[in-house]
């Protein structure tokens, strides 16, 4: 029988192919999604063939991931707990996708993936494939075997001839897209820990970062960039490119302590360049554009939407119905910002639109001639209306 195993070429899933094998003599079929995690995967799949595949596959969704998850995310503006761009959270779901697509092809009976018992992971691979095929079986084997460490990973793989990728020493785990890179164990399980600034791989350290500020201008179409410094980018070559020039600038480094759906708190330090900058100039824009009462009630959204991603319910109805609110406020979010990135930080500069509602005839505090001072009397009057007759009523009781 057949099982789709969701392999990486990692120490994990290398052992879990095997262990597959030895233990159920499933024909394991693996399945390497390439979300941007920028290794070859030509050799990946020979990896996998050479640990005993029965067949490999790779599947290139950098585009989709780009334009169906990643844009959506950045236009509901979602940070998971003030800080965490989810850069492995919306991931999840569409790599456990493939995996469905591919076992319906393959008429699999199961999907393996290589995510611990003790995490967010799990949870999204799996109620992804639950929502897509309720009949596919799933299997975790860190949750069955008795292998309890990466160690014992290590052990078990140089008794089966598996070629380890990391030392016991390197022991962080990894997990890398277009959109970000993160790190987790190692050093940083212990959260008074300073983190070491040498694991960044695709930031430099602010410090290092240019003495002289970059400033670029992003333009957006109905909340989705389209064109840096006038130049139009595909969506994918777009976050490639502001990848490049946020790495230079050590931009969107953050090291947070981080609620698991799970129940445990967890330290990771993430590395997300582009989608920093991207973030910064989607809220800039927006506040040009966007009357208050739907800013105020999208920041709820957003963060509903957030915690959405974060526990991998993707393929939800309430996150279907919050990407069409979501998508009619952004009608108007259509503009051009200008960002400073200097040595760690990126800021806003300037902002414009054709939506604008910025109207410098109305708010300047020089002379107009279309606003009447006058009309404020009568609005204070009665926005203040409850504020003073609870103080009169409190007056009257202090002088009786
Ligand atoms: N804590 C982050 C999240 O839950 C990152 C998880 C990284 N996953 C990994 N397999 N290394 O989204
Ligand atoms: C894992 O447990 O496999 C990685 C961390 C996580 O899923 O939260």
């Amino acid at each position: 029988e057949k099982v789709i195993l969701a392999y990486s070429g990692g120490l994990d899933t290398s052992v879990i192919l095997k262990w597959l094998k030895n233990e159920y003599n499933f024909d394991v079929i693996a399945v390497c999604v390439d979300v941007g995690q920028e290794e070859d995967l030509t050799l990946v799949k020979n990896k996998a063939l050479s640990t005993g595949a029965h067949k490999a596959y790779i599947v290139d969704v950098k585009e989709e991931f780009v334009t169906d998850y990643i844009f959506p995310t950045l236009k509901a503006g979602a940070i998971y707990e003030d800080d965490y761009l989810l850069g492995t959270s919306f991931a999840r779901p569409l790599i456990a996708k493939k995996l469905v697509e591919i076992a319906e092809k393959e008429e699999a009976i199961a999907i393996a993936h290589g995510a611990t018992g003790k995490g967010n992971d799990q949870v999204r691979f799996e109620a992804t494939i639950k929502a897509l095929n309720p009949h596919l079986k799933i299997i975790a084997p860190w949750r069955e075997w008795n292998l309890k460490s990466r160690e014992d990973c290590i052990d078990y793989a140089l008794k089966h001839n598996i070629p380890v990728p990391v030392t016991k020493k390197d022991i962080y785990s990894r997990d890398r897209n277009i959109w970000h890179l993160s790190h987790e164990g190692g050093n940083l399980e212990n959260p008074w820990n300073e983190h070491d600034e040498n694991i960044y791989q695709i930031c430099v350290k602010p410090q290092d970062a240019p003495d002289k500020p970059t400033y670029i201008e992003i333009e957006f179409e109905k909340g989705v960039p389209i064109s840096i410094d006038g130049k139009k980018y595909s969506p994918v070559d777009l976050i490639y490119k502001l990848n490049d020039i946020g790495g230079v600038n050590g931009i969107g480094i953050i090291d947070i302590i981080e609620n698991r759906l799970v129940g445990m708190k967890s330290r990771g330090v993430y590395e997300t360049p582009g989608g920093t900058i991207l973030y910064e100039a989607h809220k800039a824009l927006e506040k040009l554009v966007l009357d208050r009462p739907t800013l105020s009630f999208k920041k709820i959204v957003a963060e509903k939407y957030a915690q959405l991603v974060y526990d991998g319910l993707w393929f939800t109805p309430l996150k279907e119905a919050l990407d069409k609110f979501i998508d009619s406020t952004q009608q108007v979010v259509t503009g051009t910002v200008k960002l400073k990135l200097y040595k760690g930080t990126c800021k806003a500069m300037g902002t414009k639109s054709p939506y604008s509602l910025y109207n410098e005839d109305f708010v300047t505090f020089g002379e107009d001639n279309v606003y009447n001072q006058k009309d404020a009397e009568g609005f204070i009057n009665l926005f203040t209306l409850s504020i003073k007759i609870r103080s009169l009523m409190n007056y009257k009781k202090e002088n009786f």
